[in-house]
């Protein structure tokens, strides 16, 4: 584990662009796994810049996003599909037939979740995922408790999920009750991680992924076992470790 303390959220995102657009320019077909939430949002803008400005090109790279709602079409303006659509494909020049989301809106969720387990090895596995970490050291829709060999599949989203969405939609009874997700053994199989945190309300759920116990109770805890993860934060985020420099 490389850990990245910066000095706050643009550097944040500068630092993890930079990694980003080094692996793209190394292998211009990248399988690059994608978040949602607030946390990426910077990383994608500093990205489409990097398109417009310096040329990065995601003509040929393939992505997989880690999650979605169930029972939300893209259109909706809370799906993932649509964050990412407006936050980031609708700038860049990927190819829409590179684009993979889980559907929230499949017929058999269960026949969904491995037929996109298969896509990702088609195209020979995860190059490089992005990753956001919930307070509580979620990881995707993997709770606490999330079998850390877990593959895709639905979950159920909880309580305070749920009430943590409330304020995106109408009334509580219009928040989605499940998701698909990608396992935390799906993630872990990916060659490189990048990990991103800002906030001092993040600062727990780092300390607790980088200094341990590996538990299910903490899912981001399993990045300790990952053979190359880069945990890229911002000062606030770092401010609970206990050491500088993590081997
Ligand atoms: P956030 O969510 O980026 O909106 O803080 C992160 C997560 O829950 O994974």
């Amino acid at each position: 584990m490389l850990i990245i303390v910066k000095e706050n959220y643009d550097e944040m995102n500068k630092e993890a662009a930079r990694l980003v657009a080094d692996r793209i320019r190394r292998k211009p077909n990248l399988v690059l796994g994608l978040a949602t939430g607030s946390t990426p949002v910077g990383l994608y803008k500093e990205l489409i810049r990097m398109h417009k400005y310096e040329g990065l090109d995601f003509s040929k790279v393939v992505t997989f996003n880690l999650d979605e709602y169930i029972g939300l079409p893209s259109t909706h303006d809370q799906s993932y599909r649509y964050f990412m659509d407006t936050n980031l494909f609708n700038h860049i020049n990927i190819q829409k037939s590179n684009i993979h989301l889980p559907d929230g809106m499949a017929k058999d969720i269960d026949a969904f979740c491995d037929w996109y387990e298969e896509q990702i090895k088609k195209y020979g596995g995860l190059d490089l995922q992005v990753l956001g970490i919930g307070a509580n050291g979620h990881i995707a829709f993997n709770e606490p408790g999330s079998s850390l060999g877990s593959r895709t599949r639905i979950k159920t989203l909880t309580e305070q999920t749920i009430k943590d969405n409330a304020r995106f939609f109408e009334k509580l009874d219009d928040v989605p009750k499940f998701a698909i997700t990608m396992g935390v053994g799906t993630i872990m199989d990916a060659k490189e991680l990048i990990l991103l945190a800002n906030k001092a309300n993040k600062a727990d759920a780092v300390k607790a992924s980088v200094e341990g116990p590996i538990t299910a109770m903490c899912p981001a805890s399993i990045i300790q076992m990952h053979r190359k993860a880069f945990v890229i934060v911002d000062k606030d985020a770092a401010s609970k470790l206990s050491q500088e420099y993590y081997g």
